[in-house]
């Protein structure tokens, strides 16, 4: 159950407790830095707040009709709350409301709990990109998923 939340934009003040979540729950972290451009350029970026702690955000940038997702983190303490798929439903209902007309997003095909949450949303599988994330040795591939928003 989610209580005491709140769902806005996230501002460069938030980028310092967003980085140091994202080293938490990544080998691969993006940084301050990386952040703080998808916010310049315009993305959409948006973060829970619990108690007036973070706890989960979401970058996504638009491609004409499309959206693509390109961070969904809930910090360590709170996964499996209900953050993650409400935060992404919330992404959805938004994009659907601006008339986009699919949604996309990359995981990689080791992270189980992401991959359920994007079948139980409707995501299917439409490629894989390979060599495209960093791993402990060498490269991992990704999992290419779309949503069809037109009918959702
Ligand atoms: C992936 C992530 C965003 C999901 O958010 P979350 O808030 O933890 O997940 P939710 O509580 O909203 O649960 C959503 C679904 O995920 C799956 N899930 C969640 N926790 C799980 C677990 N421990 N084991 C297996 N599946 C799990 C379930 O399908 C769940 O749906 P259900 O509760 O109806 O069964 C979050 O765990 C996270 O930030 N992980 C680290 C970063 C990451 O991998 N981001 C995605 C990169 S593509």
């Amino acid at each position: 159950m989610l209580f005491r939340h709140l769902l806005r934009p996230m501002s460069e003040e938030d980028l310092p407790q967003i980085a140091e979540i994202d080293r938490d729950c990544y080998p691969f972290p993006w940084t301050s830095g990386n952040f703080s451009s998808a916010l310049m350029a315009g993305n959409r970026c948006c973060v829970y707040e619990e108690a007036g702690e973070i706890v989960a955000y979401a970058v996504a940038m638009s491609v004409v009709d499309e959206i693509h997702l390109l961070n969904l983190t809930v910090t360590l303490s709170r996964q499996g709350w209900g953050y993650g798929r409400a935060m992404l439903r919330h992404l959805i209902a938004c994009s659907q409301a601006e008339c986009y007309a699919s949604m996309w997003l990359e995981v990689r095909p080791s992270n189980h709990v992401a991959r359920r949450l994007y079948d139980s949303l409707g995501f299917i599988q439409v490629g894989v990109r390979k060599n495209y994330y960093p791993a402990e040795q060498g490269r991992e591939d990704a999992v290419l998923m779309c949503l069809d928003m037109k009918s959702c």
